[in-house]
């Protein structure tokens, strides 16, 4: 998933407006900054709902705030520095602002633990993905001059019954979370230790969801999870294979190709996208309700990490460089013009210099629409931190990346090339940021397009004839 940063934000006042009963918050202002994956911003959302209904309300100004939250990635060690160096930040506004509580929340919360609190002395309170309901009485212990944690992980929680405060969005897309956690244990990964077991979200409470963003105006929807094709409900608890079900569990099962065919009719004018699939797990199934849907977007990230089939096999992603080729294969047979994005990993341990060419003619292959490209950063406590060695030197990585950037920057823009002349439905989401006379939106394929405003505005679908690209964006005008 791509990773970004965000400032939440909501305009003071409406939080207050909507509470019905005594608050414990008593209207403190809460400021809330996301890092990491989409999950990471759709928990916010339900940080934010869990402590609004409390009496709190949020600001998007850091300097307003009673209590600033990081809701935090543990992904690359990079992550974790950008996270200290603002918690840094953080404290210098905390000796103007004594009062001010400090939290960490996330991946990094679930992984660090209590050490953020005792050793370090960051911060006030550490709360887990899977705490976030015991947040309330976390800023209780913390009022009354205690430190307060709590990293305990779910097997069942899903927040499944919140309706989270769309934050900080434009008003047009949002993301819906139908599962949580990973079971897959890639051996680069933390996700599975930040984010514990991999459990599916009731499909009454998704559809309901849906229909609620559908009335809200909302025009886009991602479905989000770590892995969205393994998603099975069955009745709720931790993942189960089907065939591991019971009779009366395989009758109410329904699982990802079903979820979207259930999703896809609620509102065709609202587009469905999903993040992230996974190679092993990608059924013919979901790739025939994307083609039966006409409002499922014509896209799918599927993450390849590594063009070499013993790189993958030690990185225990459960697939063959021959499996992924199939999966290419079938994409282009069941939906002809679907676009591809792909996330890989460099220099994983042992990687060598032939394996690294896997990698790059698998691009060559496949040549994606776009791609998340990183070099390996070990990770405490992952299978692969305990199992291998971290031996590619750092200039080798950063070579090797470079080679795949590189290759990856000709194939964009070659694809985006091919689109100049033709006429996409772009869905607009907002004002450009480098001219107010101009709009932005996305193509089914996730292109960026920008265009002159003239009388639209977010929210709209127009017809835009593609006149010229750069590497990473087609222009154009409505017709
Ligand atoms: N669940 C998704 C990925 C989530 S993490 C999937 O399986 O595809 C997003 C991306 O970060 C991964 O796809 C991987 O490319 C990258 N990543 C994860 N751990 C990493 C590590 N230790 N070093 C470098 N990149 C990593
Ligand atoms: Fe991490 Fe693998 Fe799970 Fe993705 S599928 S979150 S890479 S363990
Ligand atoms: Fe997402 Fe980072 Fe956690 S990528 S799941 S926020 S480690």
């Amino acid at each position: 998933m791509l990773e970004t940063k965000t400032i939440i934000e909501e305009k003071q006042g409406e939080a207050l407006d909507r509470k019905s009963k005594p608050i414990a918050g008593n209207g403190k202002k809460v400021y809330i900054e996301s890092y990491g994956c989409q999950m990471n911003f759709s928990d916010s959302e339900i940080v934010a709902s869990i402590l609004e209904t409390e009496g709190y309300s949020t600001t998007r100004l850091m300097q307003e705030a009673d209590i600033v939250f990081l809701n935090t990635c543990s992904i690359r060690e990079k992550a974790e520095q950008t996270v200290r160096k603002r918690i840094k930040s953080f404290r210098k506004e905390k000796v103007r602002k004594p009062h001010m509580i400090i939290g960490v929340l996330g991946c990094m919360a679930e992984r660090m633990k209590s050490k953020l609190l005792e050793e370090e002395k960051l911060v006030d309170v550490v709360v887990g993905p899977d705490a976030y309901r015991d947040l309330p009485s976390l800023l209780e212990e913390v009022d009354g001059g205690r430190k307060a944690v709590n990293v305990i992980l779910s097997k069942e929680e899903t927040y499944g019954d919140l309706n989270p405060v769309r934050l900080g969005g434009n008003g047009v897309t949002a993301f819906v979370s139908i599962t949580r956690g990973c079971d897959n244990m890639c051996t680069f990964c933390v996700v599975p230790f930040t984010r514990g077991r991999e459990r599916s979200r009731e499909p009454e409470s998704i559809l309901n969801e849906v229909r609620q963003l559908s009335k809200d105006g909302y025009r886009e929807i991602t479905l989000l999870g770590q892995n969205v094709d393994s998603y099975l409900w069955y009745g709720g608890g931790p993942r189960k294979d089907f065939d591991k079900l019971s009779k009366e569990e395989k009758e109410r099962s329904v699982n990802f190709a079903q979820l979207m065919d259930l999703v896809a009719p609620i509102d065709r004018k609202i587009r469905i996208r999903f993040s992230t699939s996974h190679p092993k797990d990608m059924t013919d199934d979901v790739l025939k309700v994307m083609a039966k849907h006409e409002n499922i977007c014509k896209y799918i990230h599927l993450p390849f990490q590594s063009g070499n089939s013993r790189i993958l096999e030690m990185m225990n992603r459960g697939y063959t460089r021959e499996w992924y080729i199939n999966r290419i294969e079938a994409i282009k047979t069941i939906i002809p013009d679907c676009s591809i994005s792909a996330d890989v990993i460099t220099g994983f341990c042992s990687e060598t210099e032939e394996e690294h060419k896997d990698t790059l003619s698998l691009m060559e292959y496949v040549k994606y629409h776009f791609a998340y490209m990183f070099k390996y950063s070990e990770r405490p406590n992952t299978l692969a931190q305990r199992k291998y060695e971290d031996d590619i030197p750092e200039e080798t990585k950063a070579r090797r990346l470079s080679e795949i950037i590189d290759l990856q920057q000709k194939h964009s823009l070659e694809r985006l090339q091919k689109d100049v002349g033709k006429t996409y439905e772009v869905l607009v989401e907002g004002v450009s940021k480098k001219s107010e006379n101009e709009l932005y939106g996305r193509t089914t394929h996730n292109s960026v397009v920008v265009f002159p405003k003239e009388n639209y505005k977010a929210g709209d679908y127009v017809m835009v004839k593609i006149n010229s690209c750069t590497s990473a964006t087609l222009i154009g005008e409505a017709i």
